[in-house]
This record gives C-alpha cells, structure tokens and sequence, in this order.
C-alpha cells in the first residue's frame, strides 16, 4: 500500500530520517537500516572530521525543537567506507548527505563519490543555517545556480539538494527557474527553519550555547511553512525532479498531508529524535490507517492532488 518508486527502485514506503538526526555514527545507521524506514540517509559529512559547536546545541521543546549542531561530523572517508559497504548487503539504495563549507569542498567531495563505487543517491545541502560566518548557500540565487553549473560538469551519479524554507512566492519562482535547468534527482524542503531563539523563562536564558541561543527550529513549528514548500515547489520543478518533504511530521495525518502537497518520500527528525527508530512504524500504521478510511490504495492516488477553493 505504501509502495513508492523514486530513483528506479521501489521503496517500502516513503519514510526516511532527516539528515542529522540518528545517522551520525555506523551504529545509528545500522538501527535505521533494521527499522521500518524505506530509506535513510547519512549525516551531512565535510571532507575532514569536525566537532560542531559547543553544547548544548539540540534541545527538544514542547512544540519541536532547537538546534545548531553546527555540522559535526566524522569525516567523507568514515561514511563513504560504511555506505560502499552497506549497499553491498541491501538493494536499497542508501542516501548520503554532504555540506561543505565552499563551492570547492564540495566539489572536492562530490569528486571523490563519483569515483567512489557508491551508487546511491548523493543530497547536496545548501541549507544547513548553524555555522557561525557561513550564511547558507541556498538564500544566495547566484553562488546556487553557479554551484549546480560545476557540479553538473562533471557529476552523474542521482543528486539531490536540501533547500531551507523560503516565505515568499517571488523567491519561490526565481529559485525553481534555477532549479529547473540542471538534472536533479530531488529537491529536499526543508531544513530548518534558520534562526529562531527559545527561552527558558524561569532561567531568564536561551536554551543552546552557540550563537547566543540562536538556531534551526523544527518539529510541529515548522510543519505549515515545510507544506508551503513542498507544494511551492511540486507545482514550479519539472515532474522528474521529485519532492522530498521534511518538516513537523509527528503522525499519519502530517505524512498525508505532505503527500497530498506532492512529495514523494518524506524525512522526519524532530519526532525521530524525541521517539527513537520505532517511529517508522507507527507512522506507516497510521497512514496506511488515514489512506484505508478514504479508499486509497496506493499513494500515487492522492499525491500532489492537494484541491484549492475555486468558488
Ligand atoms: C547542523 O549540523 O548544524 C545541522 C545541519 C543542517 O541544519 O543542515
């Protein structure tokens, strides 16, 4: 019922983790590969081992959660080693996530997968908000469009990219335009929302060290903006780029949801973070609950039908 097609294969169903949550060292990523997820995708590596900002610097909230991880990470060659590996026991394909500091860390890293024998998919983030100095790639139309012109040059492996949230429809149509000219496999929205601040009121103080308490918020927050862009983008990108939807998926009804918007595969890593890999599996339950109320018995039914009001 939840079977979904996305880069020639066929997927379990559509649920993955987000980047960053549970797939930072081989043991996380070893309990996603022996959860319910259809898929999963590595930490966003650099090419050499980083600590990431001092902690704390993930804290859950009641309605989501707040971080700036500020990408640590155990280096390409720790996660390159365990994916060409890994794909060798599953035919799943793996997802691996990579965010470099420059257009040329990038290359460098996207360089050695092509000549790696990984035949996954690679997710290019250009959104990650958290290190300090560093804006993200993706609210910089030019530095992107540049960024996928030499990577295109020469890269043939699947690709996909990671877009933070944009808020409004002029950004929307000038980033899709771009998008549209190169072959992507995906685009991945969104990352978190950059920059919000939590305050522990009784402490009088922000609740992570970095950047005096600023960070990416997710979970149950976000979840309007992630199905504004999910569905911005599905009705803009040619039809074989595909959607990622990521954002505030607690349940069946937030996976439905970000279906009907058009995604094909969704990421979750909030929730992921609070209820552990056995979340996988009730969230499948609780879809295949919501698409058994309504009739459905395949997603493609319902995908990116998302009805507006028209009278
Ligand atoms: C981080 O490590 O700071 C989170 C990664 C991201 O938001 O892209």
């Amino acid at each position: 019922m939840l079977q979904t097609n996305f880069v020639n294969h066929t997927f379990e169903n559509p649920l993955m983790n987000a980047s960053g949550i549970h797939c930072m060292t081989v043991e996380e990523m070893k309990e996603l590969a022996n959860s319910k997820a259809g898929a999963y995708v590595t930490k966003s590596t650099t090419l050499k081992e980083r600590a990431g900002n001092p902690s704390p610097r993930y804290v859950d909230v009641p309605l989501g959660s707040i971080n700036s991880m500020g990408l640590p990470n155990l280096g390409i060659d720790y996660y390159l080693d365990y994916v060409s590996e890994a794909q060798t026991k599953t035919e799943t394909p793996i997802f691996f996530s990579i965010a470099g500091m420059s257009v040329a860390e990038n290359i460098e890293m996207l360089e050695k997968i092509q000549a790696s024998d990984f035949h996954g998919v690679t997710e290019l983030n250009l959104s990650c908000p958290n290190v300090p100095g560093k804006p993200q790639v993706a609210y910089d139309f030019d530095l992107t469009e540049e960024t996928l012109e030499k990577i295109f040059a020469f890269f043939t492996k699947p690709l996909g990219i990671k877009l933070p949230p944009y808020f409004d429809l002029a950004h929307f149509d000038q980033m899709a335009a771009i998008l549209n000219k190169y072959p992507l496999t995906y685009v991945n929205t969104i990352n978190s929302v950059g920059n919000g601040l939590y305050i522990d009121v009784d402490k009088e103080q922000v609740v992570i060290k970095p950047k005096d308490g600023f960070g990416g918020l997710g979970g149950e927050y976000i979840k309007p903006t992630a199905l504004a862009n999910v569905r911005g983008f599905y009705t803009r990108l040619n039809p074989s780029i595909k959607i990622i939807g990521t954002g505030g998926i607690r349940n069946g009804q937030d996976a439905f949801e970000h279906l009907l918007c058009g995604a094909t595969m969704l990421q979750i890593g909030t929730e992921l973070h609070k209820e552990g890999p056995a979340i996988f599996e009730r969230i499948a339950s609780e879809l295949e609950d919501i698409m058994e109320v309504k009739g459905y018995k395949s997603i493609d039914e319902f995908r990116g039908k998302l009805r507006s009001i028209t009278d």
